[in-house]
């Protein structure tokens, strides 16, 4: 564990709040910062979480619309930046968040040269592409939050109709945090059986291939319902913002599917897209030894050069 951490979260949103208010309640950093060009609303979102931790395990929190509240931070979380309205992709997001997500790049680092940056703003990917240009930071010290929430929701999903804990069911989705995304079937299991040999109560396999693709879409569009519902998602990508934070601050080098800019993966160079990754202080190593099937990496493949083709027109 990092002595006197410290976490700063830029954007008070729905997503960064949330991230802040996670990180109070998992005791995830001694000391949080929250940014946003909005002084009021920084500054009551700041008030109503400070009054708070009494409640929880030992963090402060400060913040407001003064770049340098950053100064010093280990890990800077980024989610500043427009978010999806319904039927809205992210990667429509793309022009106008990589201005703003260039801009807050350039200043944090002034205040916060050595901090690890985690992107969570959509589309986090490419977004991630262009900060590590942008920033000349190494891949490790800024990666994208990427497929470690869409991970959650299959696990969430599977161990829901396995009725086994989710803690059980080792399943992960790699690619874009986004629409072509999708699971690695191949090494999913619940606990050391393989997902497809799993027996419901009749004894009989509880899974057919067809359905778990079915489960794996409802989990790629996930963001999409929720976003109908509800005009935001805000709650698991705090939590799964916050599991990160947590890994570098805690040095625990936890294998988590987070979205590094990638070097000679599998063929893959220059793009920023989810594959299990170690995460300790020094930030997000890819684990190069994942096995992928033929389908796999082709289908990881098509997901970088999706991503490669959106950030080829934002540096135009
Ligand atoms: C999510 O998947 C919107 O990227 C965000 O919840």
């Amino acid at each position: 564990m990092i002595e006197n951490s410290k976490l700063t979260v830029i954007g008070a949103g729905a997503v960064g709040s949330s991230v802040a208010y996670a990180a109070l309640i998992r005791g995830a950093a001694r000391h949080v910062a929250l940014y946003d060009i909005d002084a009021a609303k920084t500054e009551a979102e700041v008030l109503d979480l400070a009054h708070g931790t009494l409640f929880t395990p030992g963090s402060d929190i400060v913040g407001g619309a003064d770049i340098s509240v950053a100064e010093g931070s280990h890990v800077v979380v980024i989610t500043a930046g427009a978010k999806q309205k319904p039927g809205q992709t992210r990667i429509e997001l793309a022009a106008t968040n990589a201005r703003i997500v260039r801009d807050i790049m350039q200043r944090t680092l002034e205040v916060a040269p050595d901090a690890i940056f985690v992107i969570v703003s959509n589309p986090c990917d490419v977004l991630t592409m262009l900060a590590h240009e942008g920033s000349g930071l190494p891949a490790e010290r800024v990666f994208a939050s990427g497929t470690l929430l869409d991970s959650s929701r299959l696990r969430w999903e599977l161990s829901r109709r396995a009725g086994v804990a989710a803690s059980a069911v080792h399943a992960q989705i790699v690619g874009e945090h986004g629409d072509t995304e999708f699971p690695l079937w191949s090494a999913a299991r619940i606990n050391a059986v393989p997902i497809l040999d799993w027996a419901g109560p009749d004894g009989a396999p509880l899974f057919t291939r067809e359905e778990l693709d079915r489960i794996a879409v409802d989990v790629r569009d996930a963001a999409y319902t929720v976003i109908q519902g509800k005009g935001a998602t805000n709650y698991a990508i705090g939590l799964s913002s916050v599991r990160i934070v947590e890994a570098i601050l805690g040095d625990e080098s936890a294998v988590l599917n987070v979205a590094p800019v990638l070097s000679d993966f599998h063929g893959i160079d220059g793009v920023a897209l989810s594959v299990p990754c170690l995460v300790d202080s020094a930030g997000a190593r890819p684990i190069r030894e994942t096995p992928f099937d033929d389908g796999e990496l082709e289908r990881l493949r098509a997901s970088a050069a999706a991503l490669e083709k959106v950030a080829a027109g934002l540096r135009d």
